[in-house]
């Protein structure tokens, strides 16, 4: 059965949700300039943030620090009035000495009440400030008593708030000197720590920017590979988003869109000189069958009266024969030179060769060389275009006849490959090879060893162009002086993967 496979245009294409499948300009965009921008913001802002909090911190410690000066000249004024009271116990000195230190330490509390509210809070700022007030009292009291046991019932009580109040201020200033170490240490750690989750997110975001940079210029260096071996197929990137590499997609796609156009223009002009070869050889091919009617026709009418009936049939069923031989000739060269669309279809491989061979039988036949054709039983079907087929077995064999003096041989042989994937046409011929030097270039556009005129040197990369498309390959074997031989490769067509781009 024949497939015909028409061209599938972008526009046309029914985009479903998978993301290669939307065209590049509709995805959403996430350049590689807006993925740096967002980095650099990031690490910025973790960088603002974490400074902001050392800052934060080490103000707190500064506040910290500034109270236990305030508490270190504070315990010191209120133990001085302890010790004069002291004094005043055993040695029986002055108790007013006392109210000295203890008016500087009330002085130290009135004019740092914020700072030290701040740090200890309001209730316990009037703590402090009410154990002062009731050891000031019982100093009071104690200074202006009467007799012994009027001071005996006080001293209890002016030793007790007095303890109180220094232990109350010595208590807070330890609280708050543990306090202030331990910001002090997590404000010289947290940079250290910061530094090194920074560093850490700095080699993975470059290791990914650069992974993601480095697998798409792979990708690109692929795509030019591809497209410098003839398949011009446009790129879909598979990834979501478009970004700068999908502006450079865009620009390849346009890209590929000319160079399949100039490649087209290549195909024809190689086919025009292709026929021109062969209208030489189908000119003479023609000869033959006319001459052989008009000899026939002429006899019959010369020798109309005598010859027997059965004779005349025999001379008209000649004459229709030989015309039959030139219109099949005629047929075959048009049909290797109509233009029209490209048709891919199931094909038989044997059968596109065999009209091959035909359509050169004249260049064969004047360079006195042999050829034969062998084709193996129960081929499968491959999928191609006929004509352009034929275009690359016409210049295969025809590279082989300009190759070869008289005598030389070509055979061609269409089989199956191992694995059954493919089937082969070999077209080898015993001439003087080709130097190794120049096989690397033979396929190039324009490579030719032929004199001027003979060749364009366009055959083999445009039949590598043709095989390519149609997912095959061709592969050279030449030696000196034991010939050469060019093998095709064409998918059959159960292994063929659907064409989504036609033929040029
Ligand atoms: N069977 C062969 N034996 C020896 N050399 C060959 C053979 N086939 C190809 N070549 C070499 O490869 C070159 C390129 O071949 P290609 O078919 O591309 O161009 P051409 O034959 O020179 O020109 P055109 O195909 O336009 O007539 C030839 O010029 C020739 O040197
Ligand atoms: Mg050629």
């Amino acid at each position: 059965m024949d497939t015909h496979i028409t061209e599938i245009n972008n526009s046309d294409v029914n985009y479903s949700s998978d993301p290669e499948n939307i065209p590049l300009h509709q995805r959403p965009s996430i350049s590689i300039r807006a993925k740096v921008a967002v980095s650099f913001s990031l690490f910025f802002l973790l960088s603002f943030t974490v400074t902001g909090w050392s800052y934060w911190i080490l103000t707190k410690v500064e506040t910290k620090i500034e109270f236990l000066e305030i508490a270190d000249n504070y315990l010191v004024e209120i133990q001085q009035a302890r010790r004069f009271e002291k004094n005043y116990l055993l040695y029986k000195t002055d108790l007013k000495e006392a109210l000295e230190p203890l008016q500087k330490a009330d002085d130290i509390l009135t004019q740092n009440s914020g700072k030290i509210e701040k740090i200890l809070g309001k209730v316990h700022f009037k703590t402090m400030v009410s154990f002062m007030a009731k050891y000031h009292d019982q100093l009071i009291l104690l200074s202006s008593a009467k007799d012994d046991k009027e001071r005996e019932a006080i001293v209890p009580m002016l030793r007790n708030f007095g303890s109180q109040m220094v232990s109350f201020a010595e208590e807070f200033v330890e609280k708050e000197q543990h306090s202030a170490k331990r910001m002090f240490l997590l404000a010289k750690r947290v940079p250290i720590y910061f530094m090194s989750a920074l560093f850490i997110l700095m080699v993975f975001v470059l290791t990914f920017l650069t992974r993601q940079l480095l697998l798409t210029l792979n990708r690109f260096m692929a795509y030019t590979r591809r497209i410098g071996e003839g398949d011009f197929t446009p790129i879909m990137p598979a990834r979501k988003y478009k970004d700068e590499f999908t502006k450079l997609a865009e620009a390849f796609n346009h890209m590929t869109k000319e160079l399949d156009h100039k490649h087209n223009v290549l195909l024809e002009s190689h086919k025009l000189r292709a026929i021109g070869t062969l209208v030489a050889g189908v000119a003479h091919e023609l000869n033959n069958p006319l001459n052989n009617t008009l000899l026939t026709a002429s006899m019959l009418i010369e020798d109309f009266e005598t010859l027997p009936d059965e004779e005349k049939m025999e001379m008209v069923h000649d004459v229709i024969n030989e015309t039959e031989r030139a219109q099949k000739v005629v047929k075959n060269l048009l049909d290797f030179a109509r233009e029209g669309e490209t048709e891919i279809m199931a094909l038989d491989l044997c059968k596109i060769v065999r009209d091959s061979t035909n359509l050169v039988v004249n260049q064969v036949k004047f360079a006195k060389v042999d050829l034969q054709l062998a084709c193996d039983e129960h081929l499968p079907l491959i999928h191609g275009d006929d004509q352009k087929l034929k275009q690359v077995f016409v210049n295969l064999i025809l590279n082989a006849v300009d190759a070869l003096s008289p005598g030389g041989k070509i055979k061609i042989h269409v089989k199956k490959d191992d694995a059954s994937r493919f089937v082969l046409v070999t077209v080898e011929d015993n001439g003087p090879g080709i130097p190794e030097h120049i096989q690397g270039r033979i396929f190039e556009p324009f490579f030719t060893t032929k004199t001027q005129n003979k060749g364009t040197g366009l055959g083999l990369s445009v039949s590598r162009g043709i095989v390519k498309k149609l997912g095959g390959y061709i592969r050279l074997a030449s030696s000196k002086d034991r010939g050469t031989t060019f093998t095709v490769a064409l998918p059959t067509t159960e292994s063929a993967q659907p064409l989504t781009k036609p033929m040029p």
